[in-house]
């Protein structure tokens, strides 16, 4: 995590006036900048910006800060996310992990813990409530031992008293045991029923606490230096083996669906910890299988998160099909309703991700009116070009043509050439946005052995790459030129202890994806991934060198930066008439590069 050095550094680097000036037109007053606040309805501009402070502040509303709190609060990122974006364009590396001696600390706080909570939950007299409800829930002591669950004293400093003198609170509190209030830190998770969260060792690294009926209903630890829920999944270490023989996961979204189709000998079942899967998680799954069933919750949340979550299974190469079961039932209440073979055969049963996809688009839009016929086709075309399999794209539009009453030729035309809708720029960098798609294309190219290093060492550098690829990058440029590169760049992740990324560098080395034209898949991606990216980072710096100038009255620096603005910007347009041009000239069948697509669901 972002080490107290790693924020001076980026901040010592990073102007905060070019990164305000992004969202917010400035102008220049006094010694600082002014506009109006993008966090509130703001007709005088009360928002100040200094930037030789570092600072900004809005009259208006209240709120300022630093460049990290601007990005977090407009960008609803996290500190670590804020983080990452400035150090990636400051070229600062962040210290990813914390010395090995102080996890290993944090995980004997975890530990102790967790023992902490079981024997609240074992033999307290307030622990009567959890114990009742546990058994309520079809939990008996048995399963509390096998999975460790516990429970949370009422008050706000029972786990701090218990441990503050022997592990010290600052550890609490890194372990995100303690949370930090005004008036001092105090625990956590209070009158909760706990399930600890284990890594794939079986180690507990964190917690999701239940409360008996406030809210929220569950609790789950902060991000800590052993925890971040969108790069763990709950129950994979009691479901690696099951999954490996059984070629596929069961994917929920609950704590306790994991342990109801565990005890129902479900063994292959995970928890997405909710219905927002990210593609960290994505990538886990495919370390140990090819497919993935994904069985949220029968509602509205559940069925979203499906889509969104088959979308993100595919970008990591798997195979997914959606179980269908009983509307407003979660695999919970499945296997305690009606048996474990009714949970069985909703996986047995699944349907391919494309039925379902579609079989989504019509319950959200009417295929018998036109309207509804446009919106089907519209978003259709989004899924359609993210699919790269021509049997698939094709069962698609027949599926498409079939639902709309259209002939199939005409509306598998349309998919394939309509214009995409997506806002550009957005979230591009994200995990699973283009640029990342393309670094994606790029490292798989170049750990398959597909094209040589050089060709794409000529144009990109581990900084172009986003921070969850740039170590993997790195680990090719300093890798010896021998025969077995990829299993030297694995290896060298593993060493670094980056076992996140080793496990996608080794993914990428059997991935099934298949470029038609290796030499034009290569441009675009080096467009979308490095040159792109590049461009408009320049055109940032002089679009707000020109404004300063602009401000300062500078003639000559105005002339000589205008004609630069014009000069990227025809550079800008000529990528994407290249691109354009390798697309006419070659069909049009892949669209926008999208998550590369190609083995056969169910
Ligand atoms: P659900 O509300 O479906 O949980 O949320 P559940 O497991 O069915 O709950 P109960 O105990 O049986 O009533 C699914 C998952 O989403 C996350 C948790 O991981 C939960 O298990 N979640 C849900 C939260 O993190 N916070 C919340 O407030 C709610
Ligand atoms: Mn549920």
């Amino acid at each position: 995590m972002a080490l107290r050095q790693d924020v001076e550094a980026i901040k010592e680097r990073v102007d905060l006036v070019s990164v305000v000036s992004r969202y917010v037109t400035l102008t220049k007053s006094g010694s600082g900048q002014k506009g109006r606040c993008p966090f509130h309805k703001d007709d005088t501009p009360s928002f100040t910006v200094s930037g030789e402070k570092g600072l900004w502040h809005c009259f208006g509303c209240g709120e300022g800060g630093d460049v990290f709190a601007f990005l977090m609060k407009i960008e609803k990122l996290s500190f670590v996310e804020a983080a990452q974006r400035l150090a990636d364009e400051a070229g600062v590396s962040l210290t990813s992990r914390r010395e090995d001696g102080e996890r290993d600390k944090l995980r004997a706080v975890v530990a102790a813990a967790a023992e902490h909570y079981a024997a609240n939950l074992a033999n307290t007299g307030q622990g009567a409530r959890a114990r009742a409800y546990l058994e309520s829930r079809g939990f008996e002591e048995a399963a509390w031992k096998r999975y460790g669950l516990g429970y949370a004293l009422p008050g706000w400093d029972n786990v701090k008293r218990e441990f503050g003198a022997r592990f010290g609170a600052e550890n609490l509190l890194l372990a995100g045991l303690l949370v930090e209030g005004e008036k001092g830190s105090y625990d956590r998770f209070r009158d909760r029923t706990m399930f600890p969260i284990y890594d794939l060792s079986g180690r507990p690294i964190a917690f999701g606490g239940r409360a008996f009926d406030g809210e929220p209903k569950y609790l789950n630890s902060s991000t800590t230096p052993l925890f971040d829920k969108s790069r763990h999944l709950y129950g994979l270490h009691w479901a690696r083996d099951a999954m490996r023989e059984a070629g596929h996961a069961v994917l929920v979204e609950g704590y306790t669906d994991v342990l109801t189709l565990h005890e129902a000998g479900i063994r292959n079942a995970v928890g997405s910890m909710g219905t927002s899967l990210t593609q960290g998680q994505a990538d886990l799954l495919g370390r140990f299988v090819q497919e993935v069933v994904i069985a949220y919750d029968r509602d509205a949340a559940g069925g979203a998160g499906a889509v969104r979550g088959m979308q993100i299974l595919r970008n990591s190469g798997l195979a997914v099909r959606v179980a269908k079961f009983a509307a407003d039932e979660d695999p919970d209440s499945l296997v305690r309703k009606f048996g474990g073979d009714s949970m069985r055969d909703a996986v047995r049963d699944a349907v391919p991700f494309h039925h379902f996809y579609l079989e989504s688009l019509v319950a959200k839009h009417d295929p018998a009116t036109a309207a509804g016929k446009e919106q089907i086709l519209a978003q259709a075309t989004e899924f359609y070009r993210g699919v790269r399999s021509l049997p698939l794209q094709q069962e698609i539009a027949r599926g498409v043509g079939d639902l709309l009453g259209l002939p199939r030729e005409r509306v598998a035309h349309v998919l394939a050439t309509r214009p995409l809708q997506r806002a550009p720029g957005a979230g591009e960098e994200g995990v699973g946005g283009a640029q990342w798609r393309a670094e994606d294309d790029l490292l798989t190219m170049l750990l398959r052995g597909d094209v040589e290093w050089a060709r794409i060492a000529a144009v990109a550098s581990p900084a172009d790459f986003t921070p969850a690829h740039r170590p993997i990058f790195e680990a090719l440029a300093n890798a010896p030129e021998s025969h077995n590169i990829s299993a030297w760049v694995v290896e060298r992740l593993r060493e670094q202890g980056l076992e996140e990324q080793a496990g996608v560098a080794s993914s990428y080395v059997f991935a099934e994806v298949e470029f038609a034209d290796l030499d034009r898949a290569l441009e675009e991606k080096l467009d979308q991934a490095v040159r792109l990216p590049a461009l408009e980072r320049k055109m940032a710096n002089v679009a707000r060198a020109l404004r300063t100038a602009d401000a300062a009255g500078d003639r000559a620096a105005v002339d000589r930066l205008t004609l630069e603005q014009h000069g990227l910007t025809l550079e800008k347009s000529s990528l994407s008439k290249k691109r354009d041009a390798r697309r006419g000239m070659h069909g049009r069948d892949e669209g926008e590069a999208q998550g590369e697509i190609t083995s056969e669901a169910g």
